[in-house]
């Protein structure tokens, strides 16, 4: 049996809503997508030319279903072709844009260069406690931005040489390897070096909101979470790492609070309820809660005390007691303390500097701009040693954080 051509033009008119539906809903499911409109509205244009996607042929099938009523109308076949033409061609655009998306930067050229990477799952092995020697001895940077020309390459080579050399536990690597997840060659050329420089020292990378762009993530797994990898959370992106009485929270903050889900917050007071207090917990995400910084000059979005972080995780880490948040996405060396938490900044590893700030933190007590280097953090059982180091390992700035 035949159809009619109103229910033709129906039937692509759904098509064509429920596609950019599909192609809306993956994008908006990708960490990072929900982000990075928050913080650059230019962004959200792609959102509008999605929703004209799927709105513009239902449109056009009710103007075709209102015409038809028309007596008086008699270019009837006319209108319903061009309605479903319409259809037809967004349908298709959408598709073509949901299949891109979903594949393209998921592709992993093999072979993958293969680092030593730390497993959360098999946590750090703390040497015995005592007064005089720290039983965990780790270090921490962010911010490299591999793939981007810009970036200055000889700072991070020197830093991992230093890591490399500084007998450490772990390197912990705070987000935004890359200057984007896709293309591939951020990620590529920063496993290829961190497999060349890190020969004694394990990495664990974290996600950065620059390696989440653009649908990048499950890219960014395959190559730092590789397969036999796994955590207590589930999730590659969030997980604690124990470490004798060391306690390690990575928390999957990319631009801020957007990615800060319901399990994840669940999970995380979980977490912190099942630590003791006479253990040292350390926090550590891509981005940043208390920070100084500065107005973009773009978008005028503030980079300084971060308000979704500090409203949605900030009393979490008050409440529980937690010594100490090490974050990146500012490309500053920062130390911060409010409300008993010492907060460090640590986006040194050779991404562009950021501006001298505009805005002072409250919290800020030191701070080191457009200076490339590290942090190393040596745990005492009762209390965690800070310094700050530049790219060749020199100390520029120390503190003591109390870990009871
Ligand atoms: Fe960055």
């Amino acid at each position: 049996m035949k159809s009619s051509q109103p229910f033709r033009v129906r039937v692509f008119a759904f098509a064509a809503a429920a596609l950019a539906a599909l192609l809306l809903f993956r994008l908006m499911r990708a960490p990072g997508t929900l982000g990075l409109l928050n913080w650059n509205p230019g962004y959200r244009t792609f959102i509008y030319v999605i929703l004209a996607l799927g709105a513009v042929p239902f449109f056009l099938a009710v103007v075709y279903e209102i015409l038809r009523a028309v007596p008086a109308f008699r270019a009837r076949r006319g209108a319903g072709i061009l309605s479903m033409g319409v259809s037809a061609g967004f349908a298709a655009v959408s598709l073509a844009a949901f299949l891109f998306i979903s594949i393209a930067p998921n592709r992993v050229s093999r072979p993958v260069p293969s680092p030593g990477i730390l497993d959360p799952a098999r946590g750090i092995a703390a040497r015995p406690q005592s007064d005089k020697e720290p039983y965990l001895r780790l270090a921490f940077s962010s911010d490299a931005h591999w793939g981007r020309a810009e970036s200055d390459a000889e700072a991070r080579t020197r830093i991992l040489r230093s890591v490399d050399a500084g007998g450490y536990d772990a390197f912990f690597f705070l987000g935004d390897i890359s200057e984007m997840g896709f293309p591939e060659e951020g990620f590529r050329e920063a496993a290829s070096d961190l497999e060349r420089y890190l020969t004694r020292v394990p990495v664990r990378p974290i996600l950065g909101n620059h390696d989440a762009l653009v649908n990048a993530s499950g890219r960014w797994t395959r190559y730092f979470f590789p397969a036999g990898h796994s955590s207590d959370s589930g999730s590659p992106f969030y997980y604690r790492i124990d470490a004798g009485r060391a306690h390690i929270l990575v928390l999957n903050l990319l631009w801020g609070e957007e990615d800060f889900d319901h399990d994840q917050r669940v999970w995380l007071a979980a977490q912190l309820e099942s630590i003791p207090r006479s253990d040292a917990v350390v926090v550590l995400s891509h981005c940043y809660f208390y920070a100084s910084g500065y107005d973009d000059p773009e978008t005028g979005s503030p980079w300084y005390d971060h308000p979704g972080t500090i409203r949605e995780v900030v009393p979490l880490l008050e409440k529980y007691g937690v010594d100490l948040a090490v974050s990146g996405h500012n490309h500053y060396q920062e130390y911060l303390e409010k409300d008993g938490v010492s907060y460090v900044v640590i986006g040194a590893m050779g991404g562009v500097p950021d501006p001298a700030p505009t805005y002072r933190s409250p919290a800020s007590k030191w701070i080191r701009v457009s200076t490339f280097g590290f942090l190393e953090a040596e745990f005492y059982p009762d209390r965690i040693e800070l310094t700050f180091r530049d790219a060749g390992g020199a100390e520029l700035h120390r503190e003591s954080v109390s870990a009871e």
